[in-house]
């Protein structure tokens, strides 16, 4: 018996069963290697940055971005931290809060520019860490975009914007008794104020033009009176207004505004001032404020720029990027980098459907 014992334990069977040991040993580290990189990632960190804290458009962007990360977190068990912080409208101090969430260990920046032609600061930091960038509604020139695979831009098309604004303005002038009400002085042609965004930005330059082209396409006879900047600002919107008031007392049959806050700044003076005339009043975005006014008939049109399409885009990508999944065929990357969500027309006839999408 203890002979047989003593066979069993024979060197060959010692040296067998370490190396089976060896091997259980091997294969229980690389499974453990294995499920470490499969384990599920518990925390995705988003950093927002934005040009301004004032702006209500953009803000109208990131209350639906905060919103879809809380509702993610529910869905996945996943914890997500989602930092927003604005620049003030200085790329410098934007250049120091990028740098300081790259420094933190933020997985993804959405960076809505202050400078769309300054992206380099930001990008070069990206590049050297691996952090990808969203770009957002100010949108970098094509040359800094095309430097990194891990670059994008969401957004909306501009030229769309300018077209659909004009639209509303020929559906209303196409309307002979319309057409009667805004021409005031009945001399066949529309004395008009633009009201422009900024200087530089993609979005104020290509509505103003693309908008007036339309008109004149369209054969209608327009009279340019004044065209202010007023930052895409209420209050600075009022201001120009005033100053287009005095100088054109009695003139201004319509207002066209590259957005709703200029738009409503307009309006805000034509009633405090019982402006005797009209106006035809338009904007663009399709903000709360705007559509509340469109449906009390004190703005004529708006064109809806999709704030909750794009930041909840912007949420699924920056979630992917930070997980390390595919983004889902849903979102339309085109050339690898670019997503656009589409405008559309909202007059007085299908303000409600809009009004009821927002709440
Ligand atoms: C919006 C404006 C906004 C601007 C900020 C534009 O697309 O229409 O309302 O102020 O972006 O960059």
């Amino acid at each position: 018996m203890m002979k047989r014992i003593r066979h069993y334990c024979s060197p060959s069977l010692i040296k067998l069963t370490a190396v089976l040991i060896i091997l259980m040993l091997l294969g229980m580290t690389l499974t453990g290697c294995e499920s470490r990189t499969n384990d599920p990632v518990e925390e995705v960190k988003i950093g927002v940055l934005t040009y301004d804290e004032y702006d209500t458009f953009i803000n109208a962007m990131t209350k639906h971005m905060t919103k879809w990360c809380r509702q993610k977190e529910k869905e996945e068990d996943i914890r997500i931290t989602i930092d927003i912080v604005g620049a003030k409208k200085s790329q410098l101090t934007q250049n120091d809060q990028a740098r300081k969430f790259i420094a933190e260990n933020y997985d993804v920046l959405c960076v809505n520019l202050v400078d769309r032609t300054d992206a380099s600061g930001i990008i070069d930091k990206a590049i050297a860490n691996d952090v990808p960038v969203i770009f957002f509604n100010r949108e970098p020139v094509e040359e800094d975009l095309s430097r990194w695979d891990k670059l994008y831009y969401v957004g909306a098309i501009a030229r769309q914007s300018g077209e659909l604004q004009a639209k509303i303005i020929t559906d209303a002038l196409s309307d002979p008794e319309r057409f009667a009400e805004i021409d005031v002085n009945n001399n066949g042609t529309i004395q008009y104020v633009m009201l422009e965004g900024e200087a530089g930005h993609q979005d104020s330059l290509v509505r103003t033009n693309v908008c007036t082209a339309a008109l004149v396409d369209a054969g209608f006879s327009l009279e340019k009176l004044g065209d202010e900047y007023a930052n895409w600002d209420r209050d600075q919107a009022r201001a120009k207004m005033i100053e287009l008031i005095d100088r054109y007392p009695f003139q201004i049959e319509m207002v066209i505004a590259n957005n709703d806050d200029m738009a409503l700044g307009a309006l805000d003076v034509l009633q405090e001032q019982d402006y005797p005339l009209d106006p035809f009043v338009v904007g663009i975005n399709g903000t709360e404020d705007a559509l509340e006014a469109i449906r009390t008939m004190k703005l004529d049109g708006s064109v809806y720029n999709d704030a909750k399409g794009q930041g909840e885009t912007i949420m699924e990508m920056a979630y992917d990027l930070g997980t390390g999944k595919d983004f889902p065929d849903t979102i339309e990357v085109i050339f690898d980098k670019y997503v656009f969500t589409p405008y559309s027309i909202i007059t007085y006839d299908n303000v409600q459907q809009y009004i009821t999408e927002e709440s």
